[in-house]
């Protein structure tokens, strides 16, 4: 079934406060949730099949991108909604000019997911003190515009444009 992503809008909070409830249940409260989501500098997004909100998405830029938030409904996990949601946050922070992705990861965060990704620890001690006493972990990823090129290619390229 199609994935699709698109800017959260007012209606969606029961949905994304009831995937919050289930998947932060240690580490998120509403407050929380409220918090971000209605922070204008940040960018909310949801994923919907048939219309309905599987996952969200909140990401804050100021110089650096940062993920405050990324989950699925348990029962849409492991179908590529996780994935669709982090490529379009990707693109958003690539387009507000960001080159490196950072992440706050609870020591039970699906470290496996985020490596799969791309993302590696940048700090075995991150930014977040969470609610159950745990210290996160920050991982960052760096989000490159175009293909790696050698020297070589780079000169010739330059030399060519001349
Ligand atoms: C992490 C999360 C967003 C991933 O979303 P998802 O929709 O399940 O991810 P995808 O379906 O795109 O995952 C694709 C791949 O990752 C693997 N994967 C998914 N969740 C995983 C996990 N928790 N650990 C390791 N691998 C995982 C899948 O097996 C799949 O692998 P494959 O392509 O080889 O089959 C989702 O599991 C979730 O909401 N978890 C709870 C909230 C959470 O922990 N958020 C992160 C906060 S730091």
């Amino acid at each position: 079934m199609l994935v699709t992503v698109r800017p959260y809008v007012g209606a969606d909070w029961d949905a994304v406060l009831a995937i919050t409830r289930k998947s932060f249940r240690n580490t998120h409260d509403e407050a929380y949730l409220r918090s971000i989501v209605d922070d204008p500098r940040r960018v909310v997004s949801v994923a919907t099949k048939r219309k309905r909100v599987v996952g969200f998405a909140v990401l804050r830029v100021q110089g650096q991108a940062y993920l405050d938030t990324i989950a699925v409904a348990s029962q849409w996990r492991r179908s590529g909604v996780g994935g669709r949601l982090m490529s379009a946050v990707e693109e958003q922070a690539r387009k507000r000019g960001s080159a490196i992705l950072f992440l706050d990861m609870h020591a039970k965060g699906p470290l496996k997911w985020y490596q799969k990704r791309g993302f590696t620890v940048a700090r075995k001690e991150g930014l977040v003190l969470f609610k159950d006493g745990t210290r996160s972990a920050l991982l960052a990823k760096g989000l490159y515009w175009g293909q790696v090129v050698t020297a070589a290619e780079e000169k010739k390229s330059a030399t060519a444009a001349r």
